[in-house]
């Protein structure tokens, strides 16, 4: 290994409940090692986490516990926060995405794919809680499976013969909010052009880097591959989440899986300012490393999708 810069990452918990042992375990105690070799051996490192304080999850939370999603973001962050000093994890930054940096970050990193024209604006009918008054993220419909009839079948997927479907082919739908059957009702998105980004992905996951993956990243990320990548929408309507800087999104945020991964640019460059160092050195220098820490759960939005928004953006 030469003495080069790396830039270490480990997955933002979401700030709507404690930290979980297992990811202690399986990312963060990794991660905090993987660092500690490397500071021993004289490199350069940036190690970056924070609080991961957006998305639907959050103002579920807030709806449960009957408060606001800023004072469970709040909670939350001071929680997981002191559980990560108190195992010493050696995180360089521990910093959270309602910070105004991040927001600033994000609206940037967004308006920069928007004139570059990495999106499609799309119309579509989704489903809408009347009650709960917001559209249902897929995760939050249930419904019959059309493969199976399992009759509790996610919006996006069915854990019992695992196809994966969208919510609107789902048989006598039901929001798990409100346990009422949902309106259709049109809405406006923002789609990143995954598709157009197929070849780099295919070429980089595939041939330049392909001893570089765990067999398991690799498989999952060949099967998407396989399957044909399709544009993804990056915003949503929500009430919580950075807005989207466009006069015509009025009402909308940009999508939790969209705003999180730049949280790792957001706060390395607040760690940059706080240390008298150049950011842009460990996120677009050639001889840096990248190396994300994360859970299963997560290998697309960090080998698919992440880097086609990173490859978007261009710099
Ligand atoms: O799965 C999770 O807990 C997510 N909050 C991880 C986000 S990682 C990154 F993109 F910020
Ligand atoms: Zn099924």
């Amino acid at each position: 290994m030469s003495k080069a810069k790396f830039t270490v990452t480990a997955a933002l918990p979401y700030a709507n409940g404690p930290l979980h042992l297992g990811h202690v375990a399986g990312v963060y105690l990794p991660a905090d090692i993987f660092v500690r070799f490397l500071r021993m051996n004289g490199h350069d490192v940036a190690f970056i986490c924070g609080s991961d304080e957006h998305g639907a999850a959050i103002t579920l939370r807030a709806k449960k516990e009957g408060i606001t999603p800023s004072e469970i973001v709040d909670k939350y962050d001071g929680i997981i926060r002191k559980a990560f000093q108190d195992f010493n994890i050696s995180f360089d930054i521990f910093h959270r995405t309602s910070s105004e940096i991040h927001h600033k970050t994000s609206q940037d990193f967004f308006l920069k794919l928007y004139e570059n024209d990495k999106f499609t604006e799309e119309t579509s009918e989704q489903y809408y809680d009347e009650e709960f008054q917001q559209f249902l993220a897929d995760r939050y419909i249930t419904g019959e499976c059309p493969k199976c009839q399992n009759p509790n079948a996610y919006g996006d997927q069915c854990e019992k013969c695992g196809a994966s479907h969208n919510a609107i082919d789902l048989i006598n739908p039901k929001s798990s909010i409100t346990g009422l059957s949902p309106e259709l009702k049109k809405t406006t998105h923002w789609y990143l052009k995954l598709d157009s980004h197929q070849p780099f992905l295919e070429d980089w996951i595939l041939k330049s880097h392909k001893l570089d993956w765990k067999p398991n990243v690799y498989g999952q990320c060949k099967s998407w591959l396989d399957d044909g990548l399709k544009p993804r929408a990056v915003t949503r309507d929500l009430d919580w989440g950075v807005p989207v800087p466009l006069e015509s999104a009025n009402g909308k945020v940009l999508y939790v899986w969209f705003d999180a991964p730049i949280g790792y640019i957001s706060s390395t460059i607040e760690w940059a300012k706080n240390n008298n160092k150049n950011w842009e050195k460990y996120w677009k220098d050639p001889e840096t490393e990248l190396i994300h820490f994360i859970g299963k759960d997560n290998i697309v939005f960090h080998c698919i999708i992440f880097p086609a928004m990173l490859k978007a953006e261009g710099s």
